[in-house]
């Protein structure tokens, strides 16, 4: 994007929104609190070596006690849309059986004070905290875990569906299903294919089970948030084009199918038909009914080239890393509109798209005059508002924009070393919330002044 180009939240329709996301096991802490069960990345972060600086989620950004002026400080940075999750373990300590009415009671005061700001709650029922009470049982390996999700849909539904107009089931099922069940860098830690298959496939029919629930206990919108890869060719050579689409079957394919086609990839239905019982002959219909939004998850491009060996037709990374940030991501917002637009054309049509997550970890630092300057940060939430904005102007029906995060918090494996939000924060000083320079420069834009980073 030219850096002169100006960028304006006027350049948006005037129903778009802007938001910002967290989610309750990265902000919240209060992990013992008001009778909450333990999830599985309770249990995941206390396990040595699993998680970078041995850091946890027990304290995080005290979110819990600390909600009041985090949704005080989203007002006075001019963001009027929030998007979180909702902690099973709160709401259901064991994942079944008794409610827990503090649980409850917390996001009943969470919600009304958003309201009072004049602040659109955007509650995610799912974001990877499992009961751990039902990972003993199976976790997502098991199909009763799905029945388990749909009673809770069912209770959060009819607690806050008077108040809160739209729910997004899970977060991601992708990370759920592949990062804790195949390669064991997420919660639970598990190392295994099939775990991963049938995991994705009833966090899946939990989605479809789950949109039933909240719709029958009068919730108006529900949907999904998934984290699709941006897969691109590196060349228009036969064998890249070949690569992009063998990823986009195994790595994107896999959810939106089902989602939205109501059938597995070649490659997958292979796998869950070699697994007895694990689909139902209702279940893909379950999974495949009409959703009223999707939420996308964005980062990195992801550019893959195709290389013939004996065992046939490999996908390499080929993305250029001249832009990377913290976290080693690529940066290139092209890939974003690119993405919005496949989504769309592929799976979504007119279902309205929020770009539910889009952030960077930088190194940031409190300067001498207690000020956290992220110009770098500023300039990639720049260059992905204006690729966003391309996109709707080009039709696609994308309506919303949260950056990830509000604040900085427990980023799962990397603990608190990698710095996502607009706002510095600190779990050893859990009271501390420093606007960064992108917060105040989200604030301009916001306001509709057209602004440079
Ligand atoms: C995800 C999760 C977030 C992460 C963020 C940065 O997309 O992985 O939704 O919880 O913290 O994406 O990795």
């Amino acid at each position: 994007m030219d850096r002169d180009e100006r960028l304006s939240a006027a350049d948006f329709p005037e129903d778009f929104r802007f938001g910002a996301a967290t989610s309750a096991y990265q902000v919240e802490g209060a992990v013992g609190e008001d009778g909450r069960g333990p999830s599985i990345w309770d249990t995941f972060s206390h396990i040595p070596g699993k998680i970078r600086g041995a850091d946890t989620g027990d304290v995080a950004c005290d979110h819990y006690h600390r909600f009041r002026t985090d949704a005080a400080l989203m007002r006075e940075l001019g963001i009027r849309h929030y998007r979180f999750s909702i902690a099973w373990p709160r709401i259901i300590p064991d994942g079944v059986g008794r409610i827990e009415p503090r649980g409850l009671a917390f996001y009943d005061r969470l919600v009304d004070t958003l309201l009072e700001h004049e602040i659109r709650p955007f509650p995610t029922l799912f974001h990877w905290d499992l009961p751990q009470a039902l990972e003993d049982r199976g976790g997502w390996r098991v199909r009763s875990t799905a029945d388990a999700f749909a009673r809770y849909a069912d209770v959060v539904g009819r607690a806050l569906g008077d108040r809160v107009d739209e729910f997004a089931t899970h977060n991601e099922p992708w990370c759920a299903a592949v990062l804790g069940y195949q390669t064991g860098q997420h919660a639970p830690g598990a190392r295994d294919r099939g775990s991963a298959v049938r995991a994705a496939h009833h966090l899946l029919y939990a989605h479809g089970l789950a949109s039933q629930a909240l719709r029958a206990a009068g919730v108006r919108q529900v949907g999904i948030v998934v984290n699709p890869k941006a897969v691109m060719p590196a060349t228009d050579s036969a064998d890249d084009i070949a690569a992009a689409a063998m990823v986009e079957a195994r790595d994107n394919a896999w959810f939106l199918d089902p989602l939205f086609h109501a059938r597995y990839p070649e490659a997958i239905a292979a796998e869950t038909a070699a697994i007895d019982g694990l689909v139902q002959d209702a279940d893909l219909g379950t999974v495949a009914q009409p959703i009223d939004f999707v939420g996308v998850n964005y980062y990195q491009p992801d550019v893959v080239r195709g290389v013939r060996g004996p065992g046939g037709l490999t996908a390499l990374d080929a993305t250029p890393k001249t832009r990377v940030t913290q976290m080693g991501w690529p940066v290139d917002a092209t890939a974003l509109g690119h993405l919005l637009g496949h989504l769309a054309a592929t799976y979504t049509g007119s279902i309205p798209l929020y770009v539910t997550e889009n952030g960077a970890a930088y190194e940031d630092r409190i300067d001498a005059g207690g000020e956290v300057d992220d110009p770098d940060r500023t300039q990639y939430l720049r260059e992905h508002l204006a690729a966003v904005r391309e996109a709707a102007r080009a039709g696609v029906p994308v309506k919303g924009y949260y950056v990830w995060s509000l604040l900085d918090n427990f980023e799962w494996a990397e603990g608190y070393a990698r710095r996502f939000g607009i706002v510095y924060t600190d779990p050893s000083r859990p009271e501390l919330r420093i606007p960064k320079g992108s917060a105040r420069w989200y604030r301009s834009f916001l306001q509709g002044a057209a602004v440079r980073p």
